[in-house]
């Protein structure tokens, strides 16, 4: 029987954990130390996590579900996951993530999971979708998962949607982690502003990188920002608060890669690089 592993047991992996069982399939999900949690989704399910360091079995599919911070702590476990055939879905938001997956054939998903985790207990929103590439061993997966309440979609232009949730994440992480407040600050003029001046400069990275997003995905994505409820934070907020490492890196710092390797002018995008990057700086 196929067997699945999922590393990270935090608001993706629970989930993804959860319906894979709930399915039948043969799961194991993984986190630091062996535990309990509790998933509300509404109802309530116990799903139980094993130790990721003690482990020793080896999994034909196994789901990256930890922040793109971590994974550097877990390659040494996930070497020792991996047989001739096994595949890695890395469910993660950013780009440039994927090269540090060289264990197996690596494939990242675009995560429409929404959820929070505190403490033991992981909280499930909304959504629970997984945007994949246009590859063999892709659509093998949606078949194998197509027996689960995961939503599964195979995309040939899966990378433009990644490179679209990282403009969402461009403008509302930025700015709910520098000033440490919720998506109601969107309710002030001069931070709408700033967030449109992000957005058109990640635009303008993004499709010198090869994208061809239009002006108007910025009206598009600040739409999306207004039906945030107002006390909605985002991961980078809540990072920020508990003082960890953002995933800096990986969205807002791979922008700014790209504009100095294409000598691109984009203050706005600098002067908040400059800030995130100082927030981390000798903390982590
Ligand atoms: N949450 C969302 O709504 C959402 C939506 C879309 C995309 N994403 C993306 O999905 C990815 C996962 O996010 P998430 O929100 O699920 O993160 P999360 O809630 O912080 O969960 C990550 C889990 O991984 C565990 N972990 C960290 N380091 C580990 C290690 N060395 N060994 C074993 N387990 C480890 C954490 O345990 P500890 O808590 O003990 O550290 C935590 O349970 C991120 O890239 C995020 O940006 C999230």
């Amino acid at each position: 029987m196929t067997n699945f592993a999922v590393i990270g047991n935090g608001a993706v992996g629970s989930v993804i954990a959860h319906e894979l069982k709930s399915a039948g399939k043969n799961v194991r999900l993984f986190g630091r130390q062996e535990q309990q949690i509790i998933l509300s989704l509404p109802q309530q399910v116990k799903l139980n996590v094993t130790s990721l360091v003690v482990n020793q079995e080896k999994f034909d599919y196994i789901f990256v579900a930890v922040k793109a911070t971590r994974i550097a702590e877990i390659k040494s476990a996930l070497n020792k996951m991996c047989h001739d055939h096994t595949v890695i879905i890395v469910c993660q938001n950013g780009i440039g993530q994927l090269s540090q997956f060289d264990m197996a054939p690596s494939f990242q998903a675009a995560v429409y999971i929404s959820g929070e985790k505190n403490g033991l207990r992981v909280k499930h929103f909304r959504d629970k979708k997984l945007v994949l590439p246009d590859h063999p061993l892709m659509r093998q997966l949606k078949q194998a998962l197509s027996d689960t309440a995961l939503v599964i979609e195979i995309s040939s232009s899966q990378l433009t949607i990644i490179w679209y949730k990282m403009l969402v994440n461009l403008g509302i992480n930025t700015v709910t982690a520098l000033s440490k407040n919720t998506a109601q600050i969107l309710e002030l003029s001069q931070v709408r502003d700033l967030v449109q001046t992000l957005l058109e400069e990640g635009i303008l990275i993004a499709n010198t990188h090869g994208e061809s997003f239009t002006h108007e995905v910025v009206d598009e994505i600040m739409a999306i920002y207004d039906g945030y409820p107002p006390e909605m934070g985002t991961s980078m907020y809540y990072d920020m608060l508990e003082g960890r490492q953002l995933e800096y890196d990986f969205i807002q710092g791979e922008f700014y890669r790209l504009a100095r390797l294409y000598h691109l002018t984009t203050p706005v995008l600098d002067t908040c690089c400059t800030l995130l990057s100082a927030y981390q700086y000798k903390k982590h």
